[in-house]
């Protein structure tokens, strides 16, 4: 099969489209032809090895030599013990444990994989696993958002990002939205009612408070998120520099506890109930997987190009060139 290959960290130019042998389920897994595999973030860290966390478990070389985790294909093969899924399912999902979607085919277990809704081509359902769960998670799950509390969505603009502001607004909320300047329109399309723009004001400076904070991209003091809450106000990170991580792991929920407030990281916990909530309100039209562009698999470099250099609005998706003529646009 083809596959997008890389032995070593660094810039899109270590990836390599080759040929290499096609997985074999085990009798546990199940054989999925990928039709659609979107980019996310987390590619993007696994490629260049930073922050450290991207090297857990290959720190001097990755470990896994094919990166892409949110995959919509067909099952092809079921292994025998596999009692979930069949030949010919239409299914989709985040493997981010063990990765592998910029490829033509992939094996995986399948508790992470759902049924693909009929009402959402295979590119739509790319673009939801990670970025819409992390968004569930960190609005419903962790934040608890109510009608009429003030969220502040930091790095709004990308895949998580798009994902939370069209749901906190559904949670009733009122939404600001940072993220660089070429994307404040597109977040007052999406819903938000406020945007800052990172390189002209520091949310965290500007005397406004928040119930809830949800960071996809930390950079700051715990102390700066502190002064952002309001009395009982959440934050919460998914991403962001070591440092912070760091710091907020060690110090937040001490230093925000010490003023009625919680600072924490969001550990995201994959799973297809999640995953199919989501699907669902993206197949009824209520959010909106936003794909800003498409690249054949060819093209991987290039799209991960382009998320890094940091222009992306939503989700980048890579459709199979065969699939390019029969799928309708997103
Ligand atoms: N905790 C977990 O369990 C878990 C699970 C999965 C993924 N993750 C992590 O979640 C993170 C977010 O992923 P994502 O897919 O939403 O990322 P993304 O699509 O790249 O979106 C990040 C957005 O933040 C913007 N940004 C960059 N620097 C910023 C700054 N200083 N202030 C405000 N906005 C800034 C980016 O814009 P530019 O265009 O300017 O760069 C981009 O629009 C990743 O780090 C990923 O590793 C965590």
């Amino acid at each position: 099969m083809k596959a997008v290959v890389y032995e070593k960290y660094g810039q899109p130019d270590v990836l390599q489209f080759k040929e290499v042998a096609k997985p074999v389920p085990t009798e546990d897994e199940i054989l999925i032809k990928i039709q659609a595999v979107s980019v996310n973030r987390s590619d993007w860290e696994g490629l260049i090895g930073k922050p450290f966390y991207a090297r857990l478990g290959g720190l001097i070389r990755p470990r896994h030599h094919i990166l892409g985790s949110d995959i919509a294909g067909r099952v092809e093969m079921v292994g025998r013990n596999n009692k979930d899924f069949h030949m010919g399912d239409e299914v989709f999902g985040d493997i981010l444990v063990h990765l592998g979607g910029f490829a033509e085919y992939v094996c995986v277990r399948g508790r992470v994989i759902a049924q693909k809704p009929a009402g959402l081509t295979f590119e739509q359902a790319a673009a939801i696993p990670q970025a819409a769960v992390i968004a569930l998670q960190g609005i419903r799950d962790k934040g608890r958002v109510q009608p009429g509390q003030q969220v502040l969505i930091n790095g709004a603009g990308g895949g998580g990002g798009t994902f939370a502001v069209q749901l906190a607004k559904r949670y009733g909320a009122e939404v600001t939205g940072v993220d660089n300047t070429g994307k404040m329109d597109f977040l007052r399309s999406l819903g938000a009612d406020h945007v800052i723009h990172y390189t002209r004001q520091d949310f965290t400076k500007n005397g406004n408070q928040y119930d809830l904070i949800l960071d996809l991209i930390a950079t700051r003091s715990v102390f700066a998120y502190r002064r952002a809450l309001k009395p009982n106000g959440n934050y919460f990170t998914v991403g962001g520099s070591m440092a912070t991580l760091f710091q907020i792991l060690l110090l937040g929920s001490w230093i925000g506890k010490s003023a009625g407030k919680k600072i924490g990281v969001l550990a995201v916990q994959p799973n297809r109930k999640d995953l199919l909530f989501m699907a669902e309100l993206c197949e009824a039209g209520k959010v909106v997987p936003v794909i800003d562009r498409r690249y054949p698999l060819s093209e991987v470099p290039e799209a991960l190009r382009y998320l890094g250099e940091g222009h992306v609005r939503g989700k980048v998706v890579i459709t199979m060139e065969s699939q390019d003529k029969t799928q309708p646009d997103a």
